[in-house]
């Protein structure tokens, strides 16, 4: 038994599957919500939750799951950790909307100034918030073009910024994305990412053969890919780019939508590569569940923004902030730490695992609790994320074929050692060609 205080799992170990998986009620629900849901879903497989506690989820049927997927990596605190449950509740029976755009909502500023003191950005820094993710790439990409007067935006091959028309035309990881519904927004060119030599294109192809420096507006980096595969770039990349755009006058803006708020083993994935972006986007793990993003940018670009430039009926809500203030106490006090210390032992565990498996696997890297091992191909991949499901551990593809982990920042020793076990027992399933 892994957790024996959890209220969830009681004695049961975990994880402890009752049924066949997916059982008979997570069945009849797939059924029912392919009749009613959109079909433009992305569904991985059919885990259907219905509670959560820790790194540990319950699904209709009564099975208990290990979930080293975090909800694509959001849940950053754990499912249900009691005291963002608690901030959550004594916030929503205080005052759940009044609109931060159009009114003054104290725990919205207050939010604002907690980020702005842990932005890792030069000089004051002032704070938007948003619902989500995307919004918070289309702000900005506004506040880019808007302080700049500049028309385009640079972003990287492989980039997941989001799905809205602005972000989406950023994102350059899969080719679906784009399928259907152009043209995209006019401006945006896509860079090869990740390597110090990749950084000639600037020089070589961008400027001197598409568009001049000076109209360049932005450039949009994920310092670590994270739907392209959990990419990690090389040293001296990050640092080239901030020079880059030193020289010319450009907006340096880094997505850390996923890979920030701790995920890392530090508050943020720049400070690895010690870079300061100009403006850091944040979402997904900072609400720990609760809709925010957050756009934190030198108070000299959002100085330039006029009233109603930009803002949101439902952005900075303040029960999402309450969740906001909360998680970054919570990461403060303990989780980054830990999420360096596990995952360190997940990526030794990982590398073991990779060496038995030499033709079906290809490396597993990472950084903090950002977890990812290459497949041979995108099947193997796909076949071990199954076979990890039928076995009681959630985990999800991401790039060509690789899976990832992003286990909560809660994660236990005893958790990482026994999501090893399952994963390795997921890969031999596929090796020998057998089903769990
Ligand atoms: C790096 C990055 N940027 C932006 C987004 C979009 O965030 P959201 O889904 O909250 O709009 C994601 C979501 O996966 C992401 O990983």
């Amino acid at each position: 038994m892994i957790q024996p205080t959890s209220r969830l799992a009681g004695t049961r170990p975990v994880p402890d599957l009752v049924t066949e998986i997916p059982g008979p009620r997570a069945r009849a629900h797939v059924a029912f919500d392919e009749r009613w849901t959109s079909p433009s879903l992305p569904r991985a497989y059919p885990i259907v939750p219905v509670r959560g506690e820790g790194s540990i989820v319950e699904d209709i049927d009564g099975n208990l799951f290990l979930d080293f997927a975090a909800g694509i990596a959001v849940v950053s605190t754990g499912h249900c950790h009691p005291r963002i449950v608690a901030a959550i509740r004594e916030q929503a029976a205080q005052l759940i909307h009044f609109s931060g755009s159009d009114f003054y909502l104290p725990i919205y500023a207050e939010l604002c100034e907690r980020l702005a003191g842990i932005a890792p950005v030069d000089g004051p820094v002032r704070v938007y918030l948003g619902n989500s993710g995307t919004e918070v790439v289309e702000a900005s990409i506004k506040l880019a073009r808007y302080a700049t007067g500049r028309p385009c935006v640079v972003a990287f091959l492989g980039a997941f910024h989001g799905r809205t028309f602005g972000s989406v035309s950023l994102t350059a990881s899969k080719a679906k994305y784009h399928a259907g519904i152009g043209p995209l927004l006019p401006g945006i060119f896509h860079a090869p990412w990740g390597r110090v030599i990749d950084l000639r294109w600037f020089d070589d192809v961008l400027f001197s053969k598409l568009v001049p420096n000076d109209e360049v507006a932005a450039i949009i980096v994920e310092p670590i890919q994270g739907e392209g595969g959990y990419r990690i770039p090389e040293d001296g990349f990050l640092q080239g780019l901030r020079h880059l755009c030193d020289r010319h006058g450009i907006v340096l803006i880094a997505d850390e939508i996923q890979t920030g708020a701790g995920r890392t083993g530090s508050m943020w994935a720049v400070d690895h590569w010690a870079v300061r972006p100009d403006i850091l986007l944040t979402a997904k793990g900072i609400g720990s569940g609760m809709p925010i993003g957050a756009m934190m940018a030198r108070a000299s670009l959002l100085d330039a923004w006029p009233k109603g430039a930009h803002g949101s009926t439902f952005g900075g809500n303040p029960v999402s902030c309450a969740a906001a203030l909360e998680t970054i106490g919570l990461l403060e006090g303990g989780l980054i730490a830990n999420a360096g210390d596990r995952g360190r032992q997940a990526l030794a565990g990982l590398r073991s695992v990779v060496e038995c498996y030499p033709g079906l696997l290809r490396e597993a890297r990472g950084l903090g609790l950002l977890l990812g091992v290459d497949f041979d191909t995108p099947e193997h991949a796909d076949a071990v994320q199954s076979a990890a499901f039928r076995r009681g551990l959630l985990v999800l593809e991401c790039g060509r074929s690789t899976v990832r982990m992003s286990p909560p920042l809660t994660v236990t020793e005893a958790e990482v050692a026994i999501a090893l076990r399952i994963f390795g027992d997921a890969v031999a399933d596929v090796a020998n060609g057998t089903r769990a």
